[in-house]
């Protein structure tokens, strides 16, 4: 079988370090690792990964290869493939097809060599993996038992699969367990996204008037990180319902065409397409700042920047400032690209620790049950969720009430 496609191999220990930092914040995937490794619970399965890869992601593909499988990785977006990382997993033995900043033919050609491994079983992220395994490459189905998908754009797409009756695997919306979405997407992208604006541009949230697009569990977590940090925090949306959440919890609420006057910073994170467009950049004030932590980089369309700009130029690392015609300057982040990941190390470990215990679960939920299940959407059993949210609390340190005979019996339970 071909070797890797990394950047530098010379850069390995500077990847394993990482990985190890991670590591001691993520007791729960610590735990499960322990019961999947002593019974070498993978073994004889070919894993292929989609993911953005950073240490969080390559402590669950150590661990993976460590509990019996043969695990092959690349990128789930060109920025956010961090090269050490890449290079220490390949040291540790794991096939790696990704480098930095690829270009979208090499991303291509990354996820097209890691499905010649003809997998068993697939971890993606955003849906890339399963789109290729439904349209050029249904060779690679072969040997395939099902898969995971990590985040709500990736389910969404899967669930537009099935919805056709065109699904042609098993897959696990891992997205779905509560241990993923009200943790990851709110806390983890409530903290990660501030991460990477506020590392990326060096100024104060406080005293800005932030423009969160997007009131689901992505804009819940970042619209509440930005009032902690002292803006004033304005949300649009496309839900009535999502909008009278916004506003009971403090926040204003208006259409983008509006906000795109008054905001200082724009974050979008809806999973929808052209959220920021040309109308909008036209009416922001000067040096207003547009960031995206959407999984696609097609919320703020960088490409009517490009149309209407007279020049532009890089004003920092990692920001592009556009010249409007009036004079004024619009900053986008990150090419518009998840800028938790393209900008920092994405979320804080502690969190992926439960998201990537799920995944987890769900690969080891697979290689039990796979036979079984049908080309659907699933979500993983309840108590696997649980499981997950009792090992997280017990290495907190927290304890609960557990319900009496008699309270079960109220509850109807028994
Ligand atoms: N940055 C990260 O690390 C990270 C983590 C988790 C999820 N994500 C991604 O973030 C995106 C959002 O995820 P989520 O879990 O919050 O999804 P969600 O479905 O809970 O929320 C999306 C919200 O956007 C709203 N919306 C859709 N179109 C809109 C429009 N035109 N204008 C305003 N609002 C609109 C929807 O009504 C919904 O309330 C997805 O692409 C997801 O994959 C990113």
């Amino acid at each position: 079988m071909e070797q890797s496609m990394i950047r530098d191999i010379s850069l390995a220990d500077e990847g394993l370090q990482r990985i190890r930092w991670v590591e001691k914040f993520m007791p729960v995937l610590g735990e499960l690792k322990k019961d999947f490794v002593a019974n070498q619970i993978f073994q004889g399965k070919t894993i292929v990964m989609s993911i953005h890869l950073e240490a969080k992601t390559a402590y669950l593909a150590l661990m993976l290869k460590e509990a019996g499988a043969h695990v092959i990785v690349t990128g789930s977006n060109p920025l956010s493939t961090q090269d050490p990382i890449a290079a220490g997993l390949v040291k540790k033995g794991i096939i790696v097809y990704a480098w930095h900043n690829c270009t979208n033919e090499e991303y291509d050609i990354f996820l097209n060599k890691a499905l010649d491994h003809k997998p068993n079983i697939i971890i993606d992220d955003g849906g890339d993996l399963v789109h290729l395994l439904h349209t050029t490459r249904k060779d690679a189905q072969v040997h395939l038992i099902g898969g995971a998908e990590e985040t709500t754009t990736g389910v969404h797409r899967l669930k537009i699969l099935a919805k056709k009756g065109d699904l042609q695997i098993p897959m696990i919306a891992v997205n779905d367990s509560y241990c993923k979405y009200l943790f990851d997407n709110r806390y983890g992208t409530g903290q990660s996204a501030w991460d990477g604006i506020i590392r990326s541009t060096n100024i104060t949230i406080t005293g800005k008037t932030v423009v969160v697009a997007g009131y689901g569990w992505c804009g819940k977590g970042v619209s509440m990180r930005a009032k902690g940090l002292g803006a004033h925090v304005i949300v649009t949306e496309v839900d009535p319902i999502k909008a009278i959440e916004a506003v009971f919890d403090g926040f204003d609420v208006m259409p983008m065409e509006k906000a795109a006057e008054k905001g200082d910073i724009f974050l979008t994170v809806t999973g929808d397409i052209d959220i920021i467009t040309k109308k909008h950049f036209l009416r922001m004030k000067d040096g207003a700042i547009c960031a995206n932590a959407g999984h696609f980089d097609c919320e703020v369309n960088r490409k009517d920047l490009e149309k209407i700009c007279t020049s532009h130029y890089e004003a920092r690392k990692n920001i592009e400032a556009y010249v409007m015609p009036s004079g004024k300057i619009v900053y986008l982040l990150a090419e518009g690209r998840l800028v938790n990941l393209a900008s920092g190390d994405g979320h804080p470990a502690e969190i992926m620790d439960l998201s990537f215990a799920l995944q987890a679960q769900a690969v080891s939920y697979l290689c039990q049950n796979g036979q079984n299940l049908q080309n659907k959407v699933y979500v993983l059993p309840e108590e696997l969720d649980k499981e997950v949210a009792e090992i997280k609390l017990r290495s907190m340190g927290y304890e609960i009430d557990q319900l009496t005979e008699e309270q079960k019996n109220y509850l109807g339970l028994e």
